[in-house]
């Protein structure tokens, strides 16, 4: 009796463990509360609920609004899946603009950066790219719920390095300084790297992250990293010398070293004759 009550327990483990990075599962959805970070962030700390559970579909008011924040998840009004409700899509599209503020001048960036934030926040494939590290009591509705203050992101590295490489010449509207210089902490603009940028993004004191997201950038070979299940994002980052799909415009050289004029090499000097 009691070796079985053993192996029922041990194999409900093993189920349960497998089951944590699936395709077109989730592992959280919907708001649930706030994450009490000390200071003063400059937006709500909003955290979602713990959930592994399969990818809801999206219809009517739902796809409207995941089209317009994460069109890159669009694959169509009958055959659109997401891991986030209405209410997340508009607070992720309330942080993903304090971030275009400074941004805008380069459309390719703009969606690269919305892009791997609606990758962690809403793809159907969510439990396959994250894996939650941190979660907290709340009281939700007068429910105790577990809320997840942190995770690891697996993102492929050339994904991630693409993002970086469009918007690491961007410059703020405002002040013509470049905006990566605001987004990288204490490296700024000079010393920024990719890792660094991802560092600063996930970094819940820094103001703008409602919760801590550890980056994990994967090249080729680095598999041994890898939870088991787990498979990192790999999508297209669109350079920024190109248009977007919703038709913004190429960058121009200031913001964008692809987008400059190449200048011919110098010719060579004339021979002694
Ligand atoms: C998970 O999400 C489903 C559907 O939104 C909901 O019914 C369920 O209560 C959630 N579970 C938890 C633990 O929050
Ligand atoms: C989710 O995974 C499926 C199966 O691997 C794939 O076809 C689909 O494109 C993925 N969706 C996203 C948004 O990555
Ligand atoms: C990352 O993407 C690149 C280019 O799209 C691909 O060649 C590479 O195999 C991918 N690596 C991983 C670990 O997904
Ligand atoms: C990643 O995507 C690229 C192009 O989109 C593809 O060539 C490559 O095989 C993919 N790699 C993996 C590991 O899925
Ligand atoms: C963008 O720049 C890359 C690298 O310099 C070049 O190979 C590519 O053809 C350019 N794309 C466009 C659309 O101009």
């Amino acid at each position: 009796m009691m070796r079985v009550t053993v192996l029922l327990i041990f194999l409900t483990c093993v189920v349960l463990s497998l089951a944590q990075h699936e395709a077109s599962y989730c592992a959280f959805y919907e708001e649930c509360g706030k994450n009490p970070l000390p200071g003063q962030p400059l937006i709500p700390p909003i955290v979602p609920c713990l959930n592994y559970s399969k990818a809801r579909p999206v219809s009517g008011e739902h796809y409207k609004k995941l089209i317009e924040v994460c069109p890159m998840l669009d694959r169509g009004i009958d055959n659109t899946y997401a891991c986030c409700s209405i209410k997340q899509l508009i607070s992720l599209r309330t942080s993903l603009t304090l971030s275009k503020v400074v941004l805008i001048r380069c459309p390719s960036c703009v969606e690269n950066f919305a892009h791997l934030h609606c990758i962690t926040t809403c793809s159907p494939n969510q439990s396959q790219t994250v894996k939650v590290t941190k979660v907290i009591n709340n009281i939700v509705q007068n429910q105790i719920k577990k809320a997840v203050v942190g995770y690891q992101a697996f993102i492929n590295a050339s994904f991630a390095e693409g993002a970086f490489q469009s918007c690491k010449n961007v410059r703020i509207p405002a002040t013509g300084d470049f905006a990566i210089g605001t987004m990288c902490g204490r490296y700024g603009a000079k010393l920024c790297t990719a890792q660094r940028w991802y560092d600063f993004q996930g970094d819940s004191s820094n103001g703008l992250a409602p919760l801590d997201i550890d980056f994990q950038l994967i090249k080729d070979g680095d598999t041994t990293v890898l939870p088991e299940g787990v498979v990192p994002y790999n999508g297209t980052a669109l350079k920024c010398n190109e248009t977007t799909p919703s038709g913004g415009e190429v960058c121009s050289c200031q913001d964008c070293q692809e987008s400059c004029p190449v200048v011919p090499p110098p010719q060579p000097p004339p021979g002694p004759f």
